[in-house]
């Protein structure tokens, strides 16, 4: 598989044509930004374990039946994917409060829920990624009722799976964020990343943070927490 033009540089993947027109490669950088990019800096490492990690889950997601865009491991930090279009929606699933929804609603982190929540945002850097509910989606023309539908059946499924996988490292999974895209026959199939950069994973015994919080809230040990759950993983596979 060749890989030729860059086709999209994110603020921590760059996206690259193949000789196929239906597959891409991911390339994942050490880059972090915080805050819509108005905080910067490097996590050194974080594109190997973010690409191994989200490489590990999307296989078994896959197996466990959520279509998904992986196809094949290229390099530490470079995956073949299948190209999608990406459906404008950030899609949060909340076990316990934290972050934006602690501080939206007053409450504070840890609250355990009986139910997880799906949230959506609107994924749009110009507009700071906009909270909305599903007539907004419908009313926007991001994604037609059946699309939001399947989106949100996934989107439990992935959290059921990854909860009892951290759970069995000793992590709790307080929330994430997922994206899905359209294949070019409109099968939707999650893609981009579950990583230490997209999910908020405590540790189960001491409530310590694992993921990238460290870096938002400059707690320190960043790279430590990134290569403490990529080793539980590795340990529990
Ligand atoms: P939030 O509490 O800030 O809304 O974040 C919810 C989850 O989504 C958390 O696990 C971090 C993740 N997330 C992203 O992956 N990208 C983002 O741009 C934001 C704001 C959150």
């Amino acid at each position: 598989m060749q890989k030729l033009q860059q086709l999209y540089e994110g603020k921590a993947k760059r996206v690259y044509a193949t000789d196929d027109p239906g597959l891409v490669i991911v390339d994942y950088k050490d880059d972090a930004t915080a805050f819509n990019g108005a905080k910067k800096g490097t996590i050194a490492g974080k594109g190997v374990i973010n690409n191994q990690m989200t490489n590990r889950f999307m296989a078994k997601l896959e197996k466990a039946g959520i279509p998904t865009h992986f196809v094949q491991e290229l390099s530490e930090r470079e995956t073949l994917v299948k190209k999608v279009s990406i459906v404008p929606l950030e899609v949060i699933v909340r076990n316990i409060s934290a972050g934006s929804f602690a501080k939206r609603y007053g409450v504070e982190e840890g609250i355990v829920f009986d139910a997880p929540t799906v949230e959506f945002s609107y994924k749009c850097d110009a507009l700071d990624d906009p909270l909305l509910n599903t007539s907004h989606a419908l009313a926007l023309k991001l994604a037609a009722r059946s699309e939001i539908e399947t989106i949100r059946k996934y989107a439990l499924a992935v959290n059921d799976f990854l909860k009892a996988f951290w759970s069995s490292c000793g992590v709790t999974l307080v929330d994430f964020k997922l994206e899905f895209g359209r294949l070019a026959d409109g099968t939707i199939v999650l893609a981009d990343e579950i990583s230490p950069d997209t999910c908020r994973l405590w540790d189960s015994q001491t409530h310590e943070k694992l993921d990238k919080d460290r870096f938002r809230r400059d707690l320190g040990g960043v790279e430590d927490a990134y290569a403490e759950v990529m080793r539980r993983m590795k340990e529990a596979l």
